[in-house]
């Protein structure tokens, strides 16, 4: 099964892709956490985007693209991938749809997690991450046993520089103007499922798990 999930900063893609690529057993490959990453370990691609990223711009599309196109290669691809963030303009969408194609790994099903202003805003804004091993929490929705503690490790939570409310509301123009449009380009392919964002966390999860089965089945 190989899925894009595709949505506003803060729709809930990360936390879902997580819990399905684990229950599925196919990788989960976030442009954002690979990017991330990159900046930590200072790579040249690091080095390149952290700009970008800090300013809530995308990264050149060109950069992203291989970038990705070299992880689908190098990793356990045949199982299947959620690509999560990616693609996120029409460019990056043809580019690896083609590429996929030449692979014989074509993407199964675009998820559209369809999600108000008021709750990205609000996800965002609370939103902790664990700065040792990653994991996810909200300070209201899913909070940590223990405040700024990870319940898994025991490591310190942090706020992502980009969660700032300039940051965030620069990052939904980015969306509005250069990535939904992606919904027409999949929807017109037949490939698109649309659920909302809104809901919580495991209503939307048993609603993605029902529809990847369906579509595998299929
Ligand atoms: P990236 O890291 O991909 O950020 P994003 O798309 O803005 O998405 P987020 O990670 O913010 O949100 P999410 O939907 O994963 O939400 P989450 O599950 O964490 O990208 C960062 C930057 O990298 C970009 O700005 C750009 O510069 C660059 N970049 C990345 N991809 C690129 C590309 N393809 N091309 C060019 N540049 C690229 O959930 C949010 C919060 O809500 C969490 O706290 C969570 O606990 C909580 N939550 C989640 N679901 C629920 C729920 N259902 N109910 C209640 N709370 C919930």
């Amino acid at each position: 099964m190989r899925m894009v999930f595709l949505g506003p900063p803060g729709a809930g893609k990360g936390t879902q892709a997580v819990m399905l690529s684990e229950r599925m057993g196919i990788l989960h490959l976030s442009t954002g956490d690979i990017l991330r990453e990159n900046v930590k370990r200072g790579t040249e691609i690091g080095k390149k985007a952290k700009s970008y990223m800090d300013k809530g711009e995308l990264v050149p599309d060109d950069m992203v693209i291989e970038m990705m196109l070299d992880t689908i290669k190098s990793g356990d691809k045949e199982k299947g991938f959620i690509l999560d963030g990616f693609p996120r303009t029409l460019y990056q969408a043809r580019k690896i749809d083609a590429e996929l194609e030449k692979l014989g790994l074509p993407i199964d099903m675009v998820t559209y997690f369809k999600t108000s202003t008021d709750t990205v805003i609000s996800r965002l804004t609370g939103r902790r991450l664990c700065k040792n091993c990653g994991a996810n929490y909200h300070i209201k929705n899913m909070p940590p046993k223990k405040e700024g503690v990870c319940d898994k490790c025991g490591g310190e939570l942090y706020r992502r520089k980009d969660d700032s409310e300039e940051t965030i509301k620069k990052r939904l123009g980015v969306y509005n103007s250069q990535t939904e449009e992606l919904i027409g380009y999949y929807r017109e392919k037949d490939i698109l499922k649309e659920l909302s964002g809104d809901s919580d966390a495991d209503v939307v999860y048993e609603e993605l798990f029902v529809n990847s089965h369906f579509q595998r089945r299929g």
